[in-house]
């Protein structure tokens, strides 16, 4: 007798939902050019990245039409990845507040291990990824599993068991990944700049929706309750169950 496998259960996953941003040829090429411009009037700031340009918090909110565009898009990307991995039937009640920057790491800049605490959702999206001269993992973003690694994890090499998950996304991708997720940016071997733009997203109840919400159930509690002038409502009417079917009696043989 031979013994039998149910399933694989896939617990305390990592879900990082991938997206194309549309037209993002067109919207790349524009926003390289609002970045150049902000670079000659901003300092930048030092956050995860080494050397290079990081630049202030304000993604989101700038006025800039292609920065403007991608957030948008960006967003709704975000939307769309929580209703992916909801359990909840109402997500209506809650809004993303997002934050973003724009990093750009020249030869040699990179971004230190690190994750993104007080957000749920960060976001990489890739403007320019020059290719690595060797072909190789440079300027890749690295995931890093916070548990430790399991003895002989290696000489399985079971891609559900593994410390690390690299990707190298093209110029248009949208990477998004559970902010406590650590990860880290490959040093930039390539002549031209890496650009990339980094989201976090916080889930946050929203108070209009809610506020909206709770006059609605009010609205409906109100017309069900019985209005105590009226007379008592009827009550439901009771009827018979439905007769069971008699057994069927034996043919008796016809009287002569
Ligand atoms: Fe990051």
């Amino acid at each position: 007798m031979q013994n039998t496998f149910h399933k694989m259960n896939m617990v305390f996953a990592s879900p990082i939902p991938v997206y194309t941003i549309a037209d993002h040829e067109r919207i790349n090429a524009e926003i390289l050019k609002e970045i150049a411009e902000r670079r000659k009037a901003e300092e930048g700031m030092v956050h995860s990245n080494r050397s290079g340009w990081h630049s202030d918090l304000d993604f989101i909110k700038r006025p800039e039409p292609a920065h403007k565009e991608l957030a948008q898009k960006i967003m709704q990307c975000l939307a769309d990845a929580t209703r992916r991995v909801a359990n909840a039937k109402k997500l209506e009640n809650l809004r993303l507040e997002c934050d973003g920057w724009v990093n750009v790491n020249p030869t040699g800049g990179y971004n230190v291990p690190h994750d993104h605490p007080g957000a749920f959702w960060s976001a990489a999206y890739y403007v320019s990824v020059p290719p690595a001269p060797d072909g190789g993992v440079a300027g890749s973003i690295e995931f890093i599993d916070h548990r430790s690694a399991l003895p002989g994890q290696g000489l399985v090499a079971s891609p559900y068991m593994r410390s690390l998950h690299t990707m190298k996304p093209a110029p248009g991708t949208l990477v998004v990944f559970p902010s406590t997720l650590k990860h880290w940016v490959h040093p930039n071997t390539a002549e031209e700049e890496r650009v990339t733009i980094a989201i976090n997203a916080k889930i946050a109840v929203d108070p209009a929706k809610m506020r909206q919400a709770q006059q609605q159930a009010a609205h409906e509690s109100n017309r069900t309750l019985p209005d105590p002038e009226a007379p008592a409502a009827a009550a439901p009417k009771a009827v018979a169950a439905p007769k069971r079917k008699a057994a069927a009696k034996k043919a008796e043989p016809a009287k002569a």
